[in-house]
This record gives C-alpha cells, structure tokens and sequence, in this order.
C-alpha cells in the first residue's frame, strides 16, 4: 500500500462516512446505505451520503459539498462506486472528472453489474483503490440490501413478546400486554431499520395495531398484512390511519393486483388455503422490500420458520404471570440457532438469536 494514511486516520474517516451514511435510512431502499468523506491534504473537504432513493449518490454529493477542488483529493465510500447508468450517472466517471486522486472502499457492490468492475474502472483510469475497511461493519449495516441482490429475498427478523414460560398471549382471539415500556421503545427503533413490518389477519384483527415507530425517532415502515380473502374491515388502524403505506397481501386466484386510496392489493399464490409463504417473501422482495420484521401471532411464524425463511429472532422476555394461556412461541431456538446478544431492558430481557449459517459467514 502506497498510500499516505495511517490505518488509524482511514478507519476513521470510514467510521464517519458509515455515521453519514445511515442518515439515509427509511429513503433509500431498495438501495443501500451509503456514505461518502473526500478528505485532500489530510483535512476533511466534503461529505454526503445517499438521501433518497432515485436521488444523488453519496459520491456526488460529497464532490457538490466539496468546500475546496477535490482534484487530487482521495475519496473514502462506504460502498464500491457504481459502474453503469442506472437512475443517476455512473459514479466512477465523476471520481474521475473530479480528478479524484485514491479511493478507499469499505465493502465491493454485491451487484454482479458492478462487483469489482467499478474498483476496474477506477484503476484502469489511474485512481489507486484500496477495499476492505470496515467491509463487514458495511455489509451488516446492509444485510437486507446485500440478501436482496443475491437471493431476491428480504431479510427477515421475526419479533415476539412473551412470557418466560414463553407464552405469546393468552389465546388468539385475546390482546394480552406482555413487555415494559423499554421494550416497547427498543422494538420501534428496531422497526424503524426496517424496510417493512408484516402481520397476520388474526392479530390485525385482535390487536388492531399501528405498526409505526412512535416512541424513537425515524421513518414508519411500510405495513404488510396478510388477508387472503379480503375479509379484514376498512377501519382498522392500518388502513385508517395514514400513517405510513399498507399493502395487503390477497389470494392470486381471487384478486388481482389493484390499489385504492388506503392500500395496495398483491396477489400472492394460494396453497391449500393458506399463502405460500416463499412466494410471500418473493412478492415482497419485487416490491423493493429489502428487509421484513413478522410481528404476526404464532401460526404465520410457525410457517414462515417450517420454510427456514427468517434470518433473525428477537424475542422480548417479561415475568409476567398470565393465567389460562395457550399461545405459545411455536419457535426452537435449537442446535440451527446461535444467541448473538443479550440485554436487560429493565425487567424484561431482550435475546438475539441468528441462524447458524449467517453466522459463520460473517
Ligand atoms: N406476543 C406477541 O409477540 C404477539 C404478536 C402478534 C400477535 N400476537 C397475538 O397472536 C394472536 C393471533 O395469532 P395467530 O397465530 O392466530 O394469528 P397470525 O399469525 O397473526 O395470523 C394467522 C392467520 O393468517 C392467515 N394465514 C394465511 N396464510 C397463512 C400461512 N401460510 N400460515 C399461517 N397463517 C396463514 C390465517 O388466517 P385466515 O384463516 O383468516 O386466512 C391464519 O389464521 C392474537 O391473540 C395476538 O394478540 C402476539
């Protein structure tokens, strides 16, 4: 390496174009969250990051902050710069006519139109590029983006509040208030990473739910509810209140696609009464949903987790007491799961759990 950077001094302008880069969150998706620092003589000149979806790249932004020439600067981006023309020009033509002088890359674009193509280009023009810093802190920042243009899926972390004798509810045509306050803040702020909250019809129709971030700051996700003969009534909360967009996910063979004022209808197939919930993940996926939190009762998760679809668990343990109860977290967290964390939040516990094989490739 023959650059003039301690890797001290390039960590953290890295850290600071990753800070940069999530204040695009809830605007980007189906992009991903980037950041970008244009550092000349040792001394920071410009910074932006990616704002909104069909709107500059981080790299532009930057270079149009710029308080000084950029020429001869050297470009710190979380992600690989684009290569192609997709809603925006490419961006390593601008590092180039912007006589950028070095780019440091945290992560490689997993977009096979661009993956290791846009550090090409950059090189066969004379830019030095160096990959690799803080690449796994940018990839878990954008697991959703990065799963989506691999596999076509969303990422999917499923919620569930319980007891601990892991009891989601009394029954399932009762609310029950299982967690603390705490508990409810950290899952909104959990909510508000995400692209998309889903829920099934019976706990739309029993708890009635808002599904927004209200007690953290942040943007509301999109509300995603299963329903598919169309049963559920119009005055619930997700359709009522406008608070974010809903999609309602219908059966193929009696809907088609359409959108009314409240919500948009998707069409999904229909197995043996109940949704294929692989071609669920795949509908939403099209829709430019990169990541997915379930926050339904115990049959949806059952059958999302009987088709290894979830990637993530959080559950939210309280030392409640509820008599008479019968519903239980249809989840074993066994042998395929790893407990990646776990906190008190007040007298409640929070566990994350990961599946096996995304942990070992992180
Ligand atoms: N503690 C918690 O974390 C938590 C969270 C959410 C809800 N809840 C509680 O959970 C209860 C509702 O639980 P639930 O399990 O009955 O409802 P659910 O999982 O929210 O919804 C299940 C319903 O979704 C429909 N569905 C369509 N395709 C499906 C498929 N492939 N697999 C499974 N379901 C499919 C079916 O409705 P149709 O038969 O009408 O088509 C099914 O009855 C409520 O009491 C609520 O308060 C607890």
């Amino acid at each position: 390496m023959n650059h003039k950077y301690s890797n001290e001094f390039i960590i953290n302008i890295m850290e600071r174009a990753i800070e940069l880069s999530k204040r695009g969150r809830g605007n980007v998706s189906p992009n991903p969250l980037v950041g970008c620092v244009i550092v000349k003589d040792g001394k920071i000149i410009g910074e932006g990051y990616h704002e909104k979806y069909g709107g500059n790249h981080a790299e532009k932004n930057a270079i149009e902050n710029c308080i000084e020439d950029p020429v001869g600067s050297s470009a710190f981006v979380t992600l690989e710069p684009c290569c192609i023309h997709s809603k925006t020009p490419p961006c390593t033509q601008l590092l180039i006519d912007n006589g950028i002088h070095e780019v440091f890359i945290a992560s490689k674009d997993p977009n096979p139109d661009i993956n290791g193509k846009g550090i090409e280009q950059l090189r066969d023009n004379g830019i030095n590029v160096y990959q690799g810093f803080l690449d796994e802190d940018v990839s878990k920042l954008n697991k959703g983006f990065f799963k989506w243009v691999k596999e076509g899926l969303p990422w999917v972390i499923v919620k569930i509040a319980q007891n601990q004798d892991g009891y989601m509810g009394v029954n399932n045509e009762t609310q029950t208030w299982i967690t603390n306050e705490e508990s409810r803040e950290n899952s909104h702020y959990l909510r508000s990473k995400m692209d998309a909250i889903l829920i099934g019809t019976q706990t739309a129709r029993i708890d009635n739910p808002k599904l927004t971030v209200r007690s953290v700051n942040g943007t509301n996700p999109k509300r995603i509810v299963v329903d598919l003969n169309r049963t559920l009534p119009q005055d619930i909360n997700i359709f009522s209140d406008n608070e974010a967009e809903t999609i309602v996910l219908c059966s193929e063979n009696l809907f088609d696609r359409n959108k009314t004022s409240n919500c948009k209808y998707i069409p999904v197939e229909e197995v043996d009464s109940k949704m294929n919930v692989k071609d669920v993940m795949k509908k939403i996926a099209n829709e430019g949903i990169t990541s997915v939190l379930i926050e339904s009762g115990p049959k949806l998760i059952k059958s999302f987790d009987q088709h290894k679809l979830i990637d993530e668990v959080y559950i939210y343990s309280s030392d409640f007491d509820i008599p008479h109860s019968s519903l239980v977290n249809p989840l074993r967290l066994e042998s395929e799961w790893l407990l990646k964390s776990n906190k008190m939040l007040g007298t409640n516990e929070l566990q994350v759990f990961k599946r096996k094989e995304l942990c070992l490739q992180e």
